[in-house]
């Protein structure tokens, strides 16, 4: 069965390293996702482990076969691309049946495979049309259907949704996992939406620059991210610099600009008199109005700009310090709080993550 497994591949164009040593292994009949900002690598990834392209060093193993000197087409892969890639002087049926009549299927044999995968994606009433007379949504369902069509137990699909609305969007992708799963396939989707990642995916590999920063579930990355740029990426985070001024066990003092001091959670090797960067979740606090204990219970800040976003409302605080921080609030509990109210934020301890201060900067760290 098709476990994926790359190990230790290189990618060079010229200079610039599209992938510096990656290594990882994708369960068979796995939904796992390669995430990253744009140029991190993962059409590059995506391209090798369908032997599109060439790597420079390293190994690709398709279940006990090691591939990466083997032909696209003994790879037993199907391959969703980055735009819809239909041959656009074809009707649906004959893109769906493109595959099978490359591998000289019987035409019996090759039609019963184009019914049951139209039927999957729901457009078997569409096989005359010509790509130019669907929607961008019917489009990538047909791109889909000529993957599975194929007849590889991996599909792979690159921003298979990009072109596509929010709302269509938002179905097509569960039914693409669906898919994926009822036919007991591994499927790697390319995205650079965490959103789209964190929703379907059973893992994710999370991309900068070439290296796979972490790996994990959802739950996983979002809870316990290894990294500020992981932190950053995923979800939304606040960033404030400082200086660990009293450590016992795992609970910190961390002093911000200005003289500041707040309690975090220490999670790592940090010390005493470190440079460090503080992670929290805009979710994960509460804001009550006026300026309400002292010292340490909690940030202390003006609302500089609200954000009415239907479901939550956003709140950009000015701290007195002068950081800046966001918290977002569920919308239907929420009193609509006037500009320049004083208000503190608190938030559970244990939910401010600490990280030491990135020796490229923090800037640096969190690009994208
Ligand atoms: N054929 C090529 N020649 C030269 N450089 C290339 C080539 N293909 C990719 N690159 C470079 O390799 C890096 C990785 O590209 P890749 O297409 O894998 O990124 P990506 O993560 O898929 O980005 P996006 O989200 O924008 O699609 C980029 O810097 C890109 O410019
Ligand atoms: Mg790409």
């Amino acid at each position: 069965m098709p476990e994926v497994r790359v190990v230790n591949v290189t990618k060079k164009y010229g200079k610039l390293y599209a992938l510096n040593n990656v290594s990882l292994t994708i369960h068979d009949q796995e939904y796992f996702s390669l995430l990253g900002p744009s140029g991190c690598g993962k059409t590059t990834l995506l391209r090798l482990i369908a032997g599109l392209i060439e790597h420079d060093s390293g190994e690709i193993h398709i279940g006990d076969r090691r591939v990466d000197k083997d032909p696209p087409e003994d790879r037993e892969i199907g391959f969703v691309f980055q735009t819809f890639a239909l041959f656009p002087h074809m009707n649906t049926w004959d893109n769906v049946l493109y595959g099978p009549k490359v591998k000289n299927y019987d035409s019996k044999q090759a039609e019963t495979i184009g019914h049951e995968v139209l039927e999957l994606v729901k457009l078997s009433e569409r096989l005359n049309a010509y790509p130019s007379e669907l929607s961008g949504g019917m489009m990538q369902r047909i791109a889909v259907a000529r993957a599975l069509a194929a007849g590889g137990k991996i599909l792979l699909l690159d921003e298979p949704l990009g072109q596509l609305d929010a709302k269509v969007r938002n179905d097509i992708r569960y039914e693409i996992r669906r898919m994926a799963k009822d036919l007991k396939l591994t499927a790697i989707h390319v995205t650079h939406d965490q959103q789209e990642a964190m929703s379907i995916s059973d893992r994710i590999a999370v991309m900068k620059k070439g290296k796979i920063v972490q790996i994990g579930s959802p739950k996983e990355l979002y809870m316990h991210p290894n990294s500020l740029f992981v932190a950053f990426f995923i979800g939304e985070s606040n960033l404030l610099e400082g200086y660990v001024t009293k450590l016992e066990g795992k609970n910190a003092e961390v002093e911000l600009r200005e003289g500041y001091k707040i309690q975090a959670y220490n999670e790592r090797d940090i010390k005493v008199g470190d440079r460090v960067v503080l992670a929290i979740r805009p979710e994960t606090c509460e804001m009550k109005l006026g300026l309400i204990g002292e010292g340490l219970d909690g940030l202390f800040g003006q609302i500089e700009k609200t954000t009415f976003e239907g479901t939550i409302v956003r709140y950009e605080i000015r701290l007195v310090n002068g950081d800046r921080f966001v918290i977002n609030r569920p919308s239907l509990t929420e009193e609509w709080v006037k500009l320049g109210q004083e208000v503190t934020i608190t938030y559970p301890k244990e939910k401010a993550h600490l990280f030491p201060y990135p020796a490229n900067g923090l800037s640096d760290e969190i690009s994208v």
